[in-house]
């Protein structure tokens, strides 16, 4: 019997962090090894808990969560939403233009299918967090790169930006503080962006979902405000700063001159409403998270069980003849780069296949973020500071085996990346 065809543009899409080395990592598992899996930004999995008001707000109305709600979403969840992005800067926000989702992921695909017709181009950051390409992709849409590199402290050059801009841009997406990378977006630089998107009228896109994941002197600004009547659509949700991944709560919020936005608010609420509406009882917690206590500074501050790891990342890279780093100022990543003679030849899947099989740790391969280079890994802060300062001492392991094998053997061989998974 012929087998199932699938849709042709999955080929072109990649989501590594889940893909073929994790399956491999759960097939080493199977067989009894255990492994330190820095693949995944899922602070539970690490011990860390939701805040015990946001559990408290879920538990006391549970036995609200039956019906679904209206598809845009719970209507104090979209006000405490809407005060939230005022309180920020953002006067236009109203609850009729928030819409709460399954996590932002949900969003992020609502929101492209909602504006893109086949061939629309939409700028994204090199790297960039690979679900909005995947979502561009699948959208009928074309990502076309800014790249944000290391040298430049992962910060994209405006004028590049604006020389990539075509008929057929739609959008610019930001990712503010950025995954994989860390790098947190200055004001002056979002003004430029803000202005290429008025000139070209082109819709902001602002994924924010680690606005409160900030280290050191690092100063989160809200696109926002800085975009005034240009429509904007700004993402947050509770899987990061509020540690609840597996609440799948998120938001998109609809900012600028309404009729700027035509017919897009319209456009988003249809595809809300095709999907009835996100998860009720997580909904629940929105208000107590957004104007409760704040739980992520102390996390994030010298002593902070994230400053720490992050301390630890920073200490073990500028250690290592083998890495380079430019150290994080926001959000749950490090993004390292290998150099030197370990660099010669050197493939970030293979060694991370080979980081896995010898030392019993997984990372990201660098090239899974839609990078055009391939000696980059990420890993994520969320271990323990030590365990992440052991994970150091065994990459380190595998980079001086390499490092030393260098011009004397063949380098890693090339292992074609995966399809998809
Ligand atoms: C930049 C970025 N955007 C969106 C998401 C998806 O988050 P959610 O759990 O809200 O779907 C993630 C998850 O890691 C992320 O890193």
């Amino acid at each position: 019997m012929p087998s199932l065809k699938t849709r042709e543009r999955l080929s072109e899409v990649r989501y590594e962090i889940r893909g073929e080395l994790a399956r491999r990592a759960r097939e080493l598992e199977a067989q009894g090894r255990t492994l330190i899996k820095l693949n995944i930004g899922n602070p539970g999995a690490f011990g860390f808990r939701a805040p015990e008001h946001l559990q408290r707000a879920i538990a006391d109305h549970i036995h609200d969560t039956d019906p679904y709600t209206h598809q845009q979403g719970l209507p104090a969840a979209r006000e405490a939403i809407a005060a939230f992005h005022r309180a920020r800067g953002a006067p236009s926000v109203t609850p009729e233009r928030v819409f709460v989702g399954n996590g932002v992921s949900e969003l992020i695909d609502i929101s492209l299918r909602a504006l893109l017709n086949p061939g629309d181009e939409v700028l994204l950051p090199s790297p960039d967090y690979p679900l909005w390409s995947a979502a561009t992709i699948l959208n009928d849409g074309r990502p076309v790169y800014y790249r944000c590199h290391a040298t430049q402290g992962f910060l994209p050059d405006p004028d590049e930006i604006e020389a990539l801009v075509s008929s057929r841009t739609r959008a610019i997406v930001l990712i503010n503080p950025n995954n994989p990378t860390g790098a947190v977006y200055p004001r002056a630089l979002l003004e430029r962006i803000v202005a290429i998107a008025a000139k070209h009228r082109l819709l902001l896109m602002v994924d924010e979902i680690y606005d409160g994941v900030l280290y050191d002197e690092a100063r989160f600004e809200p696109l926002a405000p800085l975009a005034g009547d240009l429509p904007c659509v700004s993402f947050g949700g509770l899987s990061k700063v509020h540690r609840a991944c597996g609440w799948r709560v998120g938001w998109a919020v609809l900012s600028g001159d309404p009729i700027a936005s035509g017919d897009y608010h319209h456009a988003m609420d249809l595809l809300g409403a095709l999907r009835l509406c996100a998860n009720v009882p997580g909904q629940f917690a929105i208000e107590a998270a957004l104007h409760g206590a704040d739980t992520i500074g102390a996390l994030c501050r010298a002593d902070g069980r994230l400053y720490e790891a992050r301390r630890a990342v920073i200490e073990s890279c500028a250690a290592s003849e083998h890495l380079t780093l430019h150290a994080p100022e926001g959000a749950l990543y490090a993004f390292p780069g290998v150099r030197g003679a370990a660099a010669e030849g050197f493939d970030d899947h293979a060694f991370a296949l080979e980081l896995m099989e010898t030392e019993d740790v997984l990372v990201v391969p660098g090239s899974s973020f839609n990078v055009p280079y391939r000696n980059h890994f990420r890993v994520t802060l969320l271990p323990q500071p030590d365990q992440l300062r052991e994970v150091f001492r065994r990459i380190d392991r595998v980079l001086a085996r390499r490092a030393e094998a260098a011009g004397k053997v063949v380098p890693f061989p090339q292992v074609p990346l995966s399809a998809h998974g």
